[in-house]
């Protein structure tokens, strides 16, 4: 194949991946590589933050860093008393999914439907993600869902700083265990804790940033779509985005 060739196909493969329209190539062959469309730059997002909170200490003393399974995990998530979120839970929501999945999906913390039953993104910002994941082909349980804080804000309140720092090394480590190949983070409390910054969720998308060395993608919240649709369309925009890098 003729290197204008190669760069055709490599460049029609990535708008099919993109979900751009269908291109028909007849004869005359394609033109040189000079006119060849310009790749839209959201195919290759540039790269944004990256964030390695130090791994865990082979030595360490902490129970967490002798959990070695995610079941391991959720026994001491179910046990946790280290914030003030225990005091109003009905039950922990580790999270859940395949130990071996290739994309983790990072919420905020759970909602009244989670506490009840103990499972991450079941209420209707759930029912959304469930679809939003089987657009790019990923059936629900293939991946693994899980939140920041894995117990319930009270009236679903933002988590506190405190809480989430009290929290956070149990999302470490589980992303430590299954070693995905992408994450995705949903919404600025998700975003913000995994690249350690303040920068607003806005801000963050459109980048492929770095957790540990692993992609981390950004977007909105499902239930901040609920309430304004017209984040639709750029959260499918990122989702391809997470889509594409689980290819490579
Ligand atoms: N919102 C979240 O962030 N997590 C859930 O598990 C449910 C709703
Ligand atoms: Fe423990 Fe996290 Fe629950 Fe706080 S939210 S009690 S740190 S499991």
């Amino acid at each position: 194949m003729t290197d204008a060739r190669a760069l055709a196909a490599a460049y029609l493969k990535q708008q099919r991946l993109l979900g751009g329209d269908s291109v028909v190539i007849g004869s005359p062959a394609p033109e040189p590589v000079t006119t060849l469309p310009p790749v839209s730059p959201s195919a290759h997002p540039p790269a944004g933050i990256s964030f390695d909170p130090p791994a865990s200490d082979l030595f360490a003393t902490d129970p967490l860093q002798q959990a070695h399974s995610l079941a391991d995990v959720a026994a001491l998530v179910a046990g946790c008393v280290k914030c003030k979120l225990c005091s109003g839970r009905t039950k922990t929501v580790p999270g859940e999914g395949l130990a071996t999945a290739r994309l983790v999906v990072v919420g905020e913390g759970p909602g009244k439907t989670e506490d009840e039953t103990g499972r991450p993104f079941v209420g209707r910002a759930g029912e959304l993600l469930t679809k939003i994941l089987e657009a790019i082909k990923l059936p629900r349980d293939q991946v693994f869902i899980c939140n920041v804080v894995k117990c319930r804000p009270p009236e679903n309140r933002l988590p506190q700083y405190d809480e989430i720092a009290a929290c956070v090394p149990y999302l470490h480590r589980q992303i430590e265990l299954i070693k995905p190949k992408v994450i995705l983070a949903m919404g600025g409390t998700a975003a913000q804790t995994l690249l350690s910054t303040k920068q607003s969720l806005g801000s963050l998308r459109n980048q492929v940033h770095r957790f540990r060395g692993i992609p981390l993608v950004v977007t909105y919240h499902p239930a901040a779509l609920l309430r304004n649709p017209n984040w639709k369309r750029p959260t499918w925009d990122d989702v391809r985005i997470a889509a594409r890098l689980l290819e490579n």
